[in-house]
């Protein structure tokens, strides 16, 4: 199965989300779990890296692509195999669009995209989506709140929501602003970063479980992962 972190949107969550999507899967599921770092940036790979530091065993590996490769699947089967594969590949894809994505993006199953509802990252949202269906793209879109601040009113999230819900799933619960997201590592997630993503990625889960061939088996999450009541909201 493919799912794929994406939007044209700079900064607004993807790569943390990734991380801690991954993360979470690893705890939760007995499917083994792929990543693609497919940004020039390569955040997720050199924090994958720079975690090689931790006392802590690895989840998963990372792998790097399309560095030299203008189009990384031009043989096509590598994608159907990933694609047709139990085992789950996740994406994740820089802040701008470019062809070498068109492939990907057509033949994922899923595109996460986490947005924002100031009036630049709404249109940028927006773009990405029509682009999407000028793609004729397969993948079933969800759409993630990110950096959700609550005690803050905002004046398009109405319509917003409206729009998004044509193209797509909108997750009902947001992931909020948190500054323990902002100190993710690939190698675990703490009680508090847990309790900032869990209701989210339940919610994600479910929906993939419900449209996917392919399930992400769910086994007793509360085992592998240390609960923890946060201690600041904002934490
Ligand atoms: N829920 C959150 N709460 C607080 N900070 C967050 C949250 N999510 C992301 N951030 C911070 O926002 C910044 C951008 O996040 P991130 O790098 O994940 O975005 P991105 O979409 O991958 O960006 P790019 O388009 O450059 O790849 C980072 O500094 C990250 O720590
Ligand atoms: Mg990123």
């Amino acid at each position: 199965m493919i799912i794929t972190f994406a939007t044209q949107k700079g900064g607004t969550g993807k790569t943390t989300l990734a991380v801690a999507f991954a993360n979470y899967i690893s705890a939760i599921s007995e499917r083994k779990i792929n990543v693609f770092d497919f940004d020039y940036q390569k955040s997720f790979y050199h924090k994958w890296k720079e975690d090689e530091l931790l006392d802590i065993p690895k989840l998963y590996d990372v792998e790097i692509i399309g560095e030299e490769d203008e189009q990384p699947f031009s043989d096509f089967e590598t994608l159907i195999n990933l694609k047709e594969s139990d085992e789950i590949n996740l994406f994740d894809l820089a802040g701008t669009l470019d062809a070498k994505y068109s492939d990907l993006l057509i033949y994922s199953d899923f595109i996460v995209t986490p947005f924002e509802y100031s009036d630049v990252s709404v249109k940028s949202t927006l773009v990405f989506i029509n682009m999407l269906g000028l793609l004729e793209s397969e993948a079933e879109r969800i759409f993630i709140r990110s950096k959700y601040d609550k005690g803050y009113k905002y004046l398009n999230q109405e319509a917003m929501d409206i729009e998004l819900a044509k193209y797509g799933m909108l997750l009902p619960s947001p992931v909020f602003k948190r500054n323990c997201l902002q100190t993710i590592n690939t190698r675990s997630l703490i009680g508090k970063q847990k309790y900032a993503v869990e209701h989210t990625f339940d919610e994600l889960i479910k929906y993939i479980n419900e449209t996917s061939k392919i399930k992400i088996q769910v086994i007793k999450k509360r085992e592998k992962i240390k609960d923890s009541i946060p201690t600041n909201d904002n934490d």
